[in-house]
């Protein structure tokens, strides 16, 4: 958290004051109408699911309800996201679990213990690649499976990156001011560079279609990844 107070104040407020119901359905795409959705993730019966910047743990409640995961647990870095997933769902209590912690120290802290990390336009966007990777493939049972949807291109009509570089993008405190963070917006080429470094196999990336063409569409880009099997003789997880 920055500074300027928590910059995710604002997102998914409304919503969540007037539809407190679990999702029936898990998309991957921005506007949340089409593509493929969370078999993509591989089988999820009695796994244990880690969500990356979860917001109001809407795709997680959606897992622990539909799908039988042993345990789904949505990690986000802002209080107020996490207090509105916790009301919302906090009675999903055990199967899904609602952790306030930055996505990097929460993986860190959890080596080896997750069969499937998923981020929807979630922390993989807003979290320096080369921290963020890595530690997810450590959090990952090797064969493990990482799955984010991210956007194919900045809000703005900005292109994505040739390199593993951010640009700040608008923001606003909780009080309404202007401020900006940080978000990673790169080309296919290059998170395919970035997981492979990290650790990653079986990387694939595609552009799902999206059903409607409203003002909120904007393309996304949905990668799947499998964490590398230990290499024989390596001290290195
Ligand atoms: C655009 S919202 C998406 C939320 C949710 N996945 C959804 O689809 O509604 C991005 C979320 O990622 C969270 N986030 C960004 N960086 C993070 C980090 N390093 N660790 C944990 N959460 C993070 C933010 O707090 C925010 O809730």
């Amino acid at each position: 958290m920055n500074t300027t107070g928590d910059l995710w104040h604002h997102y998914g407020r409304v919503r969540a004051t007037t539809d407190r119901t679990v999702p029936k359905t898990f998309r991957w795409t921005w506007n949340q109408d089409g593509g493929p959705g969370p078999e993509v993730l591989g089988p999820l019966t009695g796994r244990c699911v880690g969500e990356l910047g979860a917001g109001t743990a809407r795709h997680a409640a959606h897992l622990a309800v539909h799908h039988r995961p042993a345990r789904v647990v949505a990690v986000d870095a802002s209080p107020a996201q996490y207090a509105m997933a916790t009301g919302l769902y906090g009675h999903l209590a055990p199967r899904l679990c609602t952790v306030l912690s930055d996505a990097v120290a929460h993986l860190h802290a959890m080596t080896h213990t997750y069969d499937v990390l998923y981020s929807v336009f979630g922390a993989v966007d807003f979290t320096e690649p080369r921290k963020l990777l890595p530690a997810a493939a450590a959090a990952l049972r090797p064969g493990g499976r990482l799955v984010f949807s991210t956007r194919a291109h900045y809000p703005s009509g900005e292109h994505a990156r040739d390199d593993v570089v951010p640009a700040d993008i608008p923001a606003r405190t909780p009080e309404g001011g202007a401020a900006t963070m940080r978000r990673w917006v790169l080309k296919e080429h290059v998170w395919t560079r970035a997981l492979e470094e990290a650790g990653f196999t079986e990387i694939t990336i595609i552009t799902p279609a999206a059903a409607g063409r409203g003002p909120r569409t904007a393309e996304t880009l949905l990668a799947s990844a499998v964490r590398r099997p230990r290499p024989p003789n390596s001290g290195r997880r």
